[in-house]
């Protein structure tokens, strides 16, 4: 369900175009469909990402601009703004809602603090595997009430996710090949509940911290150690201060694009249409793009010092099971859930 425009939702971009719609005296906000595309005034929707711009996800939503300025004629453009430089996830929430940034992309931990059926996505063996996981993303029957659910609450419409990969500990001194080995330690997490509780089952002392924190809390020392996966390790350069990755795989990490409701209702039709086709190249060519960084990841972390062990993934997927039944305690939860583990082949 959409939401109607509320005035306090409308960006900067958006007034322009209520004015002129106004001024010609049209009775639209200047983009509906039968409106000529002469007298609309361009829209450039804001999107703020905690990336580099060599992460896969800056790429593909780079070319999702592209895509949707040419199929929208001009219409409809995406200015990317890379490197946390709009703040941090846990404020992409806050900044989305209230329309002041309009995209965003944050991990499934941030919307596990606006709904808690989010939770399912940050779950040890709930994704057998990124096309699993890609595929339950996409699939309208198994996520489509959920994407739109915040849509009342919060003015935030999901649109899709993408994937994060595995995520695996790393650490400064010495590889972690056992859960044992991390006790003590004080790990980075994100800020959310299952994050927290899966970095205590493992032993460890959960440090919640901003992404963009990170690199100077391992340097001073705050933080023993982080959990992400290969591309973040290297693009932000956490293997300079934190050398030590072990392939704990614990869980497969699902970030979303979040969009503010009231900017997606001003679309037309048409370009709303023009929007969901450019997204689905977008995430097929992140997930594409996946594979191949991982490899250049590894290759610069190692060329950078940083070492790569093979542990017992077992022991740590092991020691993260009761997760599952502290997290799921809702029929909501619960039926998300048998719909993801429905989809595994
Ligand atoms: C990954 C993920 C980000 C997230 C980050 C983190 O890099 O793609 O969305 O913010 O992990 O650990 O905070």
């Amino acid at each position: 369900m959409r939401k109607t425009t509320r005035l306090a939702l409308i960006t900067t971009t958006a007034i322009a175009a209520l004015t002129l719609a106004a001024c010609s005296g049209g009775a639209n906000t200047g983009n509906s469909s039968d409106a000529p595309a002469e007298e609309v005034e361009p829209t450039t929707m804001k999107l703020a990402l905690n990336q580099t711009e060599e992460h896969p996800s800056f790429i593909a939503l780079e070319a999702f601009g592209e895509r949707l300025t040419e199929a929208t004629d001009g219409r409809w453009n995406i200015e990317v703004h890379p490197n946390s430089t709009l703040g941090d996830q846990a404020e992409y929430i806050q900044s989305v809602s209230s329309g002041v940034i309009d995209l965003a992309i944050v991990s499934a931990p941030q919307l596990e603090n606006v709904s808690k059926d989010f939770v399912i996505f940050s779950l040890p063996t709930v994704f057998d595997s990124i096309d699993h996981q890609m595929a339950v993303l996409s699939d309208d029957e198994v996520v489509g009430d959920l994407y739109t659910s915040l849509e009342d609450s919060n003015s935030i419409t999901v649109v899709g996710g993408f994937t994060q990969g595995a995520r695996s500990v790393y650490v400064k001194d010495g590889a972690a090949e056992t859960p044992d080995d991390l006790a003590g330690k004080k790990i980075r997490v994100q800020e959310s509940p299952v994050f927290i509780s899966m970095i205590n089952a493992l032993g460890a002392s959960p440090t919640p911290m901003a992404f963009a924190e990170v690199y100077t809390g391992l340097q001073s020392g705050v933080i023993d150690g982080a959990e992400n996966n290969e591309i973040s390790y290297f693009t932000q350069k956490h293997f300079e201060v934190a050398p030590f990755f072990s392939y704990t795989r614990h869980l497969i990490g699902a970030d979303f694009l979040i969009s503010n409701t009231g900017t997606l209702d001003k679309m037309s039709e048409e370009d709303r249409a023009a929007f969901d086709a450019a997204w689905e190249e977008t995430w097929q060519q992140h997930t594409d793009l996946w594979t191949t960084e991982t490899e250049e990841a590894i290759a610069g972390a190692e060329a950078g010092g940083a070492t790569f062990t093979e542990v017992d993934s077992d022991a740590f997927v092991e020691a993260l099971e009761p997760l599952l039944d502290e997290f799921i305690t809702e029929d909501s939860q619960q039926t998300l859930f048998d719909a993801i583990r429905g989809a595994a082949k």
